[in-house]
């Protein structure tokens, strides 16, 4: 290719890249875009995009390890990245193992050989490295300065919407989290398995939206609004709550009103997904033939997201042990739903329910296995926990 058709080809990919980013909010699906694109544009093996943890003084990276994605940690001034990271100076690197500051560490995880690596600091708006840009293994030869010189371009095309997405992405996680802490602040009492009922329940909620033909943006605000339902129950006696037998005919009732404290606790909200929990804390004991509390409402009615948060709600409930009844299995929960299809249940709920089995079963031994892994690194004394610089990739 001649010198003039490398520079026009070199704007498109450029010009594609802006485009691609600027299009692109989520900061998961932003790394995905950069690091695909990057590694084309520089016809790079792979491409790392490291991101700046200020708060654990470390980088992050996401990798994928066969088909699982994991999350790598280096400490700020291990390694290439690290070291970029704490200098802010750019490296090219024409023999990776012959390098002290490379550590291997990416390489043994992944079963790859380094042979070329060139990185970048990716520079926040106080000037300040956000993270790394790191490029490995050039198609032919080693990375040249011209090739320097572009990857620095993109790091700098990509800095700014690296940092707002992160900014973003802090914000939705602690609204997300502030909002799941509360629904534990309510089942705490209720349960013993902190936390394991609400975080199935939530997950089978989104499923079901998904399976409704819901966008993902209304399943995903499904899913975190749900675990709220029962927050009505903090203002349910013990003596009720906690009642190791059935409840007598006064205690239900006063039972079936955490619906309605649970839909004043979220009252008028500025939030959204607040908002939304407020409409399924009140309608999520309704039944799809009138018959429920607190109003009786009837079929559409009920807000759909109601109706999909009660079989999901009911489902988990039955395969759970309570204080007042043991546990059932997944095959008896799932005749009782059908038994009661258009008298506690809305059908088409009842059907995505049952057309998205397969990823509810997925779901419910995911969180299973999250709690009993979470019990465990509970139980270990600090600073031992196993691979240090692994963590599970949480997804929120
Ligand atoms: P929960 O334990 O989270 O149960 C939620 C819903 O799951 C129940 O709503 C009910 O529709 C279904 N469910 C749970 N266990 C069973 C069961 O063994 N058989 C059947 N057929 N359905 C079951 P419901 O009945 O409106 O109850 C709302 C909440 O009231 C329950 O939430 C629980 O906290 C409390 N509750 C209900 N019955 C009793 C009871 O006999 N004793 C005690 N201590 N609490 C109860
Ligand atoms: C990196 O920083 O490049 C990854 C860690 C390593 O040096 O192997
Ligand atoms: C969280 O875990 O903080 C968010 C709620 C969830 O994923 O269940
Ligand atoms: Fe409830």
């Amino acid at each position: 290719m001649g010198r003039r058709q490398e520079l026009e080809k070199r704007q498109t990919l450029l010009a594609r890249f802006g485009r691609l980013i600027a299009a692109e909010t989520r900061l998961d699906g932003l790394l995905t875009i950069i690091a695909e694109e990057v590694r084309h544009i520089l016809a790079a093996d792979r491409c790392s995009v490291f991101l700046v943890d200020a708060y654990k003084n470390e980088l992050w990276t996401k990798i994928l390890v066969g088909p699982e994605e994991k999350i790598l940690r280096v400490p700020m001034g291990q390694g290439i990245a690290g070291f970029v990271a704490k200098t802010g100076s750019a490296v090219n690197i024409r023999d990776a193992y012959r390098d002290s500051r490379f550590t291997q560490d990416l390489d043994r995880v992944v079963g790859y050989q380094t042979r070329t690596v060139m990185a970048v600091p990716l520079k926040g708006r106080d000037g300040r490295p956000v993270g790394v840009f790191e490029v490995l293994n050039k198609s032919k030869g080693s990375f040249t300065d011209e090739d320097e010189g572009l990857l620095r371009i993109l790091a700098t095309m990509a800095a700014s919407f690296i940092e707002n997405a992160t900014l973003y992405e802090d914000l939705r996680r602690s609204h997300l989290e502030t909002i799941y802490r509360m629904a534990l602040v309510a089942e705490f009492r209720d349960q013993q398995d902190t936390g394991k009922h609400l975080r199935r329940m939530s997950r089978f909620s989104g499923i079901i939206a998904a399976a409704l033909g819901m966008s993902y943006l209304e399943s995903e605000e499904i899913r975190y609004a749900s675990p709220l339902h029962d927050i009505g129950k903090v203002a349910i006696p013990d003596a009720i709550l906690r009642k190791p037998g059935k409840l007598s005919a006064e205690e239900y009732d006063e039972m079936k009103r955490h619906t309605l404290y649970g839909s004043q606790m979220l009252a008028n909200a500025e939030s959204r997904l607040l908002r939304l929990a407020a409409k399924i804390a009140v309608a999520h004991h309704e039944h799809y033939d009138g018959s429920g509390y607190p109003y009786g409402l009837k079929g559409m009615d009920i807000p759909v997201e109601a109706r999909i948060v009660s079989v999901a709600d009911v489902f988990d409930a039955l395969v759970s042990r309570r204080v007042y009844k043991g546990a059932w299995t997944v095959d008896d929960a799932k005749s009782y739903i059908k038994s009661q299809e258009s008298k506690l249940f809305d059908p088409e709920v009842i059907k995505a329910l049952f057309a998205s089995f397969d990823e509810i079963l997925a779901a419910m031994e995911e969180e299973n296995r999250r709690i009993l892994e979470d019990e465990v690194i509970n139980r270990l004394p600090p600073g031992v926990s196993g691979e240090q610089s692994f963590e599970r990739h949480h997804q929120s």
